[in-house]
């Protein structure tokens, strides 16, 4: 067997394979298909400071090659969130990774200090990159000094692992990537979904009431995957790849890009037991190729093009103890 342990700052996770935020609830829903000690770490949906009730309907679109959402963030609060939640998943046998997101810099602050007294949680992901909301602006996920302003005031809220969930929906993401490196963040999430739309061309009607919307699933992993390593390129933080992975082979396409761990979101509709079923094939896959260490993969892409990024001198919160499962 290959060892599988991979270290995500000073957090260690048993295995590389994480569910992706809105795509597994908070985490225990998905328990039958997937007990929490099979992955590495369990992401929540987005919680936001208030609750909100989401878009209108229809807000999901099956297209021929993936899906379209525009789901709007719906969730219940950060109150319920830390009355209901935190409790049922604080004996879970994984990393719990909270996803906050919000539409002002200082909610996602307070969103911050909120959870910074919650034991249960390893490290908050950080979503700078929700298409659905604010009109698809996507201020914090297109404009470096906003998304750098936004980890800025949460890392002076908390002492937890910050990660920033990137969208890819910018020109240059790996210039995303080093803002909220520069800000604090400890580690990155690339990607959330491409803007898309689908129209339903005999009536006119657009497949999502707001038109627009974020698109996922299998056919986005190439601009996942170059996205994830124009951002293990740029910086010196780990990087999280995200975006259209459905099995072993393409888990380990995002390792070997400059990836340390991967996230599967909208595969596991199709297939919810997948994420369970991952770390055993990504081990199957080593021993056959005789790699003892996932480790020794990460970033070993031949691209041609030198060592990657430096570490730049950032100001940090007193760590925590390590966290590991
Ligand atoms: C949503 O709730 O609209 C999806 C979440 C996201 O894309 O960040």
């Amino acid at each position: 067997m290959a060892s599988l342990r991979v270290p995500i700052g000073r957090l260690s996770l048993r295995n590389p394979v994480l569910s992706a935020s809105g795509t597994f609830g908070h985490g225990l829903e998905m328990a039958g298909f997937c007990p929490p000690s099979a992955i590495g770490a369990l992401v929540s949906k987005t919680v936001t400071l208030r609750p909100r009730p989401g878009n209108p309907l229809p807000r999901l679109c099956e297209t021929s090659g993936g899906l379209l959402n525009s789901i709007g963030l719906e969730n219940r609060g950060i109150d319920a969130y830390l009355r209901d939640v935190v409790p049922a998943v604080r004996g879970a046998d994984t990393l719990i990774v909270t996803n906050i997101g919000a539409e002002s810099p200082a909610d996602f602050a307070e969103l911050a200090e909120r959870l910074d007294g919650c034991d249960a949680i390893d490290a908050l992901e950080v979503n700078l990159s929700c298409p659905n909301v604010q009109g698809g602006k996507l201020p914090f996920g297109t404009d470096p000094a906003m998304a750098a302003r936004v980890i800025e005031l949460v890392r002076a809220r908390t002492s937890k692992p910050i990660w920033a969930k990137l969208s890819p929906n910018v020109a240059r993401i790996g210039e995303m990537a080093k803002a909220v490196e520069g800000a604090g963040a400890d580690a990155v999430t690339a990607v959330n979904t491409l803007l898309g739309m689908a129209i339903d061309w005999k009536s006119g009607k657009p497949g999502l009431a707001t038109v627009q919307g974020g698109y996922s699933g299998p056919p986005i992993k190439p601009i996942a995957l170059r996205c994830a390593w124009e951002c293990a390129r740029a910086v010196a933080i780990p990087v999280i790849g995200c975006g259209g992975i459905r099995c072993a082979s393409d888990a380990l396409e995002f390792l070997v890009a400059g990836c340390a761990a991967v996230q599967v979101g909208t595969w596991s509709f199709a297939d919810p037991g997948a994420l369970a079923r991952l770390p055993g094939e990504i081990d199957a896959l080593l021993d056959g190729a005789s790699i003892a260490d996932v480790r020794s993969i990460i970033g070993s892409v031949r691209d041609g093009l030198g060592p990657r990024h430096a570490a730049p001198s950032i100001a940090r919160a007193e760590p925590r103890p390590v966290a590991s499962t």
